[in-house]
């Protein structure tokens, strides 16, 4: 039987995402102050995260980065490659962000969606300051206006996976970002 994963173009190989993450986290060391609290988007972003919180362990210029991390799980997508529109707060964040810098982080920009909603509800807790870091994005499908702050790769309008991303919950153990192959 073959296993999906042999369905899948390499788009973004390991060694290129490793390099991009750790410029990504000098980058954000540079910007935001040493106790950040990493907001993660579950499920798509654990993989970058994990990533990218020790990444950033190994910036220690212009200051050591000492984040905290807390994981929100949040809904656009109830199956397949098409957004449903709204959102739903599947998962809290458990730490008060209140006075906080944080820097929420996802796999994806693509509609804007997501990240408007997560941006919009940590700023309505009265966060000091909000950024935002994806791994990718994907131009010509934004619906809201916003941008993120960091941003690894942009990539074309292809559905991907792996990293984390997803296709109906598959794929996400791959080590690199790919392209399923037609037919
Ligand atoms: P947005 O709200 O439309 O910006 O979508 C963001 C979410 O949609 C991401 O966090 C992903 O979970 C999902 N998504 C968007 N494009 C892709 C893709 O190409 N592959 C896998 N998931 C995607
Ligand atoms: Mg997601």
């Amino acid at each position: 039987m073959q296993t999906p994963k042999e369905n899948v173009q390499v788009l973004i190989s390991a060694a290129e995402i490793a390099a991009r993450v750790s410029a990504l986290a000098h980058d954000i060391a540079a910007k935001l102050p040493p106790d950040v609290m990493v907001v993660s988007l579950l499920r798509g972003s654990f993989v970058f995260t994990a990533d990218l919180i020790r990444a950033l362990h190994t910036c220690a210029s212009p200051h050591p980065m000492r984040p905290q991390v807390d994981f929100m799980t949040l809904a656009s997508y109830h199956k397949g490659t098409v957004s449903s529109g709204t959102i739903q707060v599947v998962r809290d964040l458990t730490e008060d962000v209140t006075g906080r810098d944080v820097l929420i982080v996802d796999d994806i920009l693509e509609s804007g969606r997501t990240l408007t909603y997560a941006r919009d509800l940590v700023v309505s807790r009265k966060a000091k300051s909000v950024q935002i870091a994806v791994l990718l994005e994907k131009p010509g499908h934004r619906k809201v206006e916003i941008a993120a702050d960091f941003v690894g790769f942009i990539i074309p309008d292809k559905f991907v996976v792996g990293y984390g991303l997803d296709y109906a919950n598959y794929y996400r153990e791959l080590p690199y970002v790919g392209v399923i192959a037609e037919g």
